[in-house]
């Protein structure tokens, strides 16, 4: 029996809960003019989404995760790339002649695909302005192209004015939906919804929330039922630890799947796969740990301990954070690294490296 939890990669059916509403708004959107933000912290479910989302639209998707994109150049390459899939060499041999600086084109011999490089040292910005309006021009009405930006709040990383380039080019497409996903979350909130920056308002911004429960529940009593008795003590427990936060539940189940499977007795065999995967991450908790300032530290022994909240007066007693503005940094600098999240309140991410806290200090 194959285990039917998945976490990790984007996931698809049969691994994919249901989603429906946030679907419908997706393609509803993708089917008028404008362009779309999706935010969330990290592992929330963006990407599997949005692949859903598209899957059946029978449009050209051209999707770049800016995490693997090294430079401008390369960016512009990575976007020519995935539009030779979906139009005819020969039909953009005429655009690629006004190019202000020619591609170098190969073809991969034994996949097909046509290969994209710049000579290194191009001067990005025609480059990219080229790719992005020969996009513009090649796509159509009854197949408007999608063009994805994934993990955008990296465009940052890859060049400082990269973000204002990218918007002065696209302000001016009409044949495009552009879809931009991003996890940092001040960061990406700060590129679309401050009055200055560049991209504010570009697009309709959508929250994504954690998987229902209760749909959770289904999907994991499902799971389970072929392989245990106690089925729906198991999801509840799992979802107990780990509050329905998509990717660590799946990586709870998947755990307890697997040790169910090997029969190592049912009774205390969801709290077994949390030890396990605490320490299985041993390492990489304390090697965190020991780079966090004191401040931090505080700051996330405070949440892993107490449910007192970040800014309040309490939390300060008893966690001698100081000054309001030192306490809000620090939150701040926890939420734009992935280990705090803020949804109806301040809480660790990772379930498995709060029990870990709480295990060292209990000790
Ligand atoms: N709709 C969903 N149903 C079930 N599991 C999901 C869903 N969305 C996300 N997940 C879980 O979360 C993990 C991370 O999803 P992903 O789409 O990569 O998130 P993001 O792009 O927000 O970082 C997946 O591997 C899967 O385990
Ligand atoms: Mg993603």
């Amino acid at each position: 029996m194959k285990n039917p939890f998945k976490f990790g990669t984007i996931v698809e059916e049969p691994y994919f809960i249901n989603r429906k509403k946030e679907i419908e708004k997706v393609i509803s959107l993708l089917g008028s003019d404008n362009h779309l933000v999706v935010i969330s912290p990290r592992r929330f479910g963006k990407s599997s989404l949005i692949g859903m989302a598209v899957k059946d639209l029978d449009r050209p998707v051209i999707a770049i995760d800016l995490q693997l994109v090294t430079s401008p150049a390369d960016l512009a390459a990575q976007i020519l790339k995935r539009i030779y899939r979906f139009y005819p060499a020969e039909k953009l041999k005429q655009y690629l002649k006004s190019f202000r600086v020619v591609p170098t084109l190969s073809l991969n011999p034994v996949s097909g695909a046509v290969d994209v490089s710049f000579m290194p040292g191009t001067t990005y910005l025609p480059v990219l302005e080229d790719v992005l309006n020969l996009a513009e021009r090649v796509s159509t009405e009854k197949k408007k192209i999608i063009m994805i930006f994934d993990e955008f709040q990296d465009a940052v990383k890859i060049d400082t004015s990269l973000i204002s380039f990218m918007r002065a080019v696209m302000q001016h497409h009409t044949m495009i939906n552009y879809v931009f996903l991003g996890s940092q979350e001040s960061l990406i909130r700060g590129i679309f919804e401050k009055k200055k920056s560049p991209f504010y308002h570009f697009g309709l911004v959508m929250y994504l929330p954690k998987i229902d429960v209760k749909e959770f529940m289904v999907f994991l009593k499902e799971g389970f039922s072929k392989l245990c008795e106690n089925a729906d003590a198991v999801a509840e427990e799992i979802l107990f630890v780990t509050k329905g936060h998509p990717y660590y539940t799946q990586q709870l189940a998947f755990t307890v799947w697997e040790r169910a499977a090997l029969k190592k007795g049912e009774a205390g065999i969801v709290s077994e796969a949390v030890n396990e995967l605490i320490m299985m991450h041993d390492m990489d908790y304390e090697r965190l740990w020991l780079n966090f300032n004191r401040t931090d530290r505080k700051m996330l022994l405070g949440l892993a301990l107490s449910d007192l909240q970040p800014l309040s007066d309490a939390f300060d007693r008893e966690w001698d954070i100081g000054a309001t503005s030192t306490a809000f940094s620090s939150i701040k600098r926890l939420m734009v690294n992935g280990f705090v999240i803020k949804t109806d309140k301040y809480e660790l991410d990772d379930p498995f490296f709060t029990k870990w806290l709480r295990g060292r200090r209990e000790r």
